[in-house]
């Protein structure tokens, strides 16, 4: 197999109808600071006001989008909800370190009264913890102010050269193994 040219998805970027809101949004629930803020058109190919936020020494790992000749409608909340219109994208997550900032953020949430949509859960068929759902991780998703579904997450499954998957606590969970190496 061809040596992979990525090394890893870095930044996402997210079209938010209040660029401010959004802003002060991440500062409070993530630590996200501002890098850059730029409206739109001061490149003369970019319609589209840019905020660059990062959590940590990157120049960005998230960027805030807003095009201020776009009419902007409310998001639908839940995916069973959304029955129309184009492809989007479902989530985006944020790791934590470990478990204990895990649950610290967890309670963040809470305290900021966001809409937890889903979790806390254990992501997994084989952790007696776990719902049922793939990826060996402990997760809960929480909304945005655009409704944007946010994951934070830990201790995700790593895999092994072999395609064995590996836990957080490092053990070989012999019974899950990749389809492709
Ligand atoms: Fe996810």
């Amino acid at each position: 197999m061809a040596e992979a040219l990525v090394s890893r998805l870095q930044h996402f970027s997210v079209d938010v109808a209040d660029v401010d809101r959004s802003i002060e949004f991440y500062r409070e629930f993530l630590d996200m600071k501002l890098t850059e803020r730029h409206a739109a058109h001061e490149c003369p190919n970019i319609p589209v006001e840019l905020a660059f936020m990062r959590v940590g020494d990157v120049h960005h790992d998230f960027v805030l989008t807003h095009n201020p000749e776009k009419t902007y409608t409310k998001k639908t909340g839940l995916p069973q909800d959304d029955l129309e219109g184009p492809p989007s994208f479902h989530h985006f997550a944020f790791e934590c370190p470990d478990r204990e900032s895990w649950l610290k953020l967890l309670q963040r949430a809470k305290d900021m009264n966001l809409n937890i949509v889903r979790g806390p859960v254990v992501h997994s068929p084989f952790d007696p913890r776990g719902d049922g759902s793939w990826g060996e991780n402990e997760a809960c998703y929480v909304m945005d102010p655009d409704n944007h579904r946010i994951e934070i997450f830990c201790d995700m499954a790593t895999i092994d050269s072999d395609g064995v998957y590996v836990n957080a606590k490092g053990e070989r969970l012999e019974e899950a193994r990749v389809t492709e190496l």
